[in-house]
């Protein structure tokens, strides 16, 4: 496998942009709150992938993110004390998969802690890009990233990837979505996702 050539850069501590304490309100589980008013948040599931010996080490992600266009960058943030963190910084490059609302396997399977060393694994593929990155065949849309940066992020790290080859898929699937500690593939995404299939089959020239 071949490493980008761009070198990593580590900070190990996050910038100071501002006193965020004048805010802080006294007596409650603050991450208990934090926890229950993100879930109310919805996002779309990635599965992030990197080589690791012999195969292939993944992870369920939802805090995905497009941080830059030009250059263009993506990130995760990950948790410093699992295992992905350091595959990544190891392997120096990674892939991430947006699911689509059939693959929910893919998402239970990679958030298990025992999932590795199971024979059951969901397929990945490993493309002909450079460098070759594990990723969902059938996904959404999937990038294909050299790792550039690494910030500490509280009790996660950001993992800041340089976006080498992205893609879509060419069928017209709609994203999985993550909302309420549940996985849903909604019903009008699915129908938005069937109506853009249809324009995209429309002939050339035709208004209907
Ligand atoms: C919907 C969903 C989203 C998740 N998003 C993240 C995430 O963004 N970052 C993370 O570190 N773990 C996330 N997790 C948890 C990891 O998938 C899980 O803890 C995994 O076992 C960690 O693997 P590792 O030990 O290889 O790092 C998510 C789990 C689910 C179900």
């Amino acid at each position: 496998m071949t490493r980008p050539s761009l070198p990593t850069q580590v900070h190990p501590s996050p910038p100071i942009a501002g006193d965020a304490s004048q805010f802080r309100r006294r007596g409650e589980d603050l991450a208990q709150n934090v926890r229950r008013a993100a879930r109310r948040f919805a996002t779309g599931v990635t599965i992030a992938a990197v080589r690791h010996g012999e195969g292939t080490h993944a992870l369920t992600a939802n805090s995905f993110v497009t941080l830059s266009l030009e250059p263009a960058l993506i990130g995760i943030a990950v948790h410093r004390e699992g295992r992905m963190r350091h595959y990544i910084e190891q392997a120096g490059c990674f892939g991430v998969s947006i699911l689509s609302g059939g693959q929910q396997h893919y998402a239970q399977h990679y958030a298990r802690r025992d999932r590795t060393g199971q024979s059951q694994q969901p397929a990945m593929t490993v493309l002909d890009t450079d460098p070759a990155v594990p990723l969902v065949p059938g996904c959404v849309a999937y990038f294909v990233c050299g790792l550039q940066h690494i910030y500490a992020v509280g009790d996660h790290d950001l993992m800041v990837g340089a976006v080498v080859e992205c893609g879509t898929s060419l069928k017209d699937h709609a994203p999985l979505v993550f909302l309420d500690g549940e996985f849903r593939a909604s019903p009008s995404l699915a129908a938005a996702a069937a109506g853009r299939a249809q324009e995209h089959d429309r002939p050339e020239g035709s208004t209907q």
